[in-house]
């Protein structure tokens, strides 16, 4: 995209409001935590990687009018800013892997004037950002490997430039097939109840003048049983140790289908998404989002007014039905305890 999901733009953060696609494209201006803390809680910038991008700048607005004037007075509003932020979202873990890389950059250059700690945190953000579109790339490559000519994939929810800094991760090779002059065609499934993959998938996808075509999260098992479908390409949110994957939930279902009909299912992520201190997806936290996104989402009324309503946000996959998982270090395959290992120590 020609357009930053998430910048820094003189003393605040600006991004895409997220929310308003595909109806609306709009830019708006955080200037304090409050302001950044709402837009991601509420998915006006969404994604794993953009929600670190969201942490690591946040540390840094939090910051950037401080008065302090010793270090451990700059370090506790650094604290204070960086524990607010993580209370956001609980799930995608690139927030607490660039809230923790924000705080160790304070730490390692303490030494500093408080005016030069500042620009140093700001430098930092800049870098996770730069370090994010690298990996995009990276992983595009790797991953368009495993397309043949022809294929048509099935995506779920968004994981495109919108959900990172630039270019995403399971769209990243997508778009990196195109770019290089393969034919490929991608179903998106809608992705209740947010609808990222109708309102944001398809509309990047679009935008680049790939082939895509939208269908209801539960048309996917008829869709793969036809045979239209040749693999399955989504993102992540947190992988644990041993390939255990969440993401948007719905995925878990996906993967299921596509064990059924034999059609590979890859995770593509770029290594800060991977959560290396658990041993497997039961310890992630699955964010529970409120009953109103599934029964008024988008103005309406769609369900008996006070019916109970359960609205985990994401879902676990298990490692066993990850053929495999593309990052911007390369393609790690079964067994994964070993092979995310091998991409931890390069
Ligand atoms: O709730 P969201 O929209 O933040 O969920 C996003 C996803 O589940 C994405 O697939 C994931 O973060 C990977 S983004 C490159």
């Amino acid at each position: 995209m020609a357009i930053s999901t998430i910048e820094w733009e003189d003393g605040r953060i600006k991004l895409i409001d997220q929310t308003l696609l595909p109806n609306e494209f709009k830019q708006i201006y955080c200037d304090d935590l409050p302001t950044i803390w709402e837009a991601i809680k509420s998915l006006r910038v969404r994604g794993a990687p953009a929600i670190g991008i969201a942490g690591a700048l946040g540390a840094v607005l939090g910051i950037w009018n401080s008065s302090a004037r010793t270090y451990n007075e700059f370090a506790a509003e650094l604290k204070s800013a960086t524990e607010y932020l993580a209370t956001s979202r609980p799930t995608a873990v690139n927030l607490f892997w660039a809230l923790d890389r924000m705080t160790k950059t304070a730490e390692d250059n303490r030494a500093l004037p408080i005016s030069d700690l500042k620009e140093k945190l700001l430098a930092e953000a800049q870098d996770i950002i730069e370090e994010d579109k690298a990996m995009c790339r990276a992983i595009g490559q790797h991953g368009m490997e495993l397309l043949n000519e022809n294929d048509t994939i099935l995506t779920h929810c968004n994981a495109g430039g919108l959900a990172t800094s630039d270019y995403g991760t399971a769209l990243a090779v997508m778009f990196s097939a195109h770019e290089a002059g393969k034919q490929i065609q991608v179903f998106a499934d809608e992705t209740r109840p947010l609808l990222q993959g109708a309102r944001l998938t398809t509309w990047e996808l679009m935008q680049a003048g790939i082939d895509v075509t939208l269908i209801c999260d539960n048309m996917a098992a008829q869709v793969m049983k036809e045979g239209k479908i040749q693999c399955v390409i989504v993102g992540a949110d947190r992988i644990a140790a041993n390939g255990d994957t969440a993401n948007k939930i719905g995925t878990y279902n996906v993967a299921i289908l596509a064990q059924a009909h034999g059609i590979p299912f890859y995770v593509a992520a770029p290594t800060s998404t991977l959560d290396y201190s658990l041993k497997t997806g039961a310890e992630i936290p699955i964010e529970q989002r409120a009953s109103e996104e599934v029964t008024e989402g988008f103005g309406k009324l769609t369900a008996p007014k006070g019916v109970k309503v359960y609205s985990p946000a994401f879902d676990v996959t298990p490692a066993s039905l990850v053929t495999a998982i593309i990052t911007e270090k390369g393609v790690a395959s079964p067994p994964y305890t070993e092979s995310l290992k091998a991409m931890q120590d390069v």
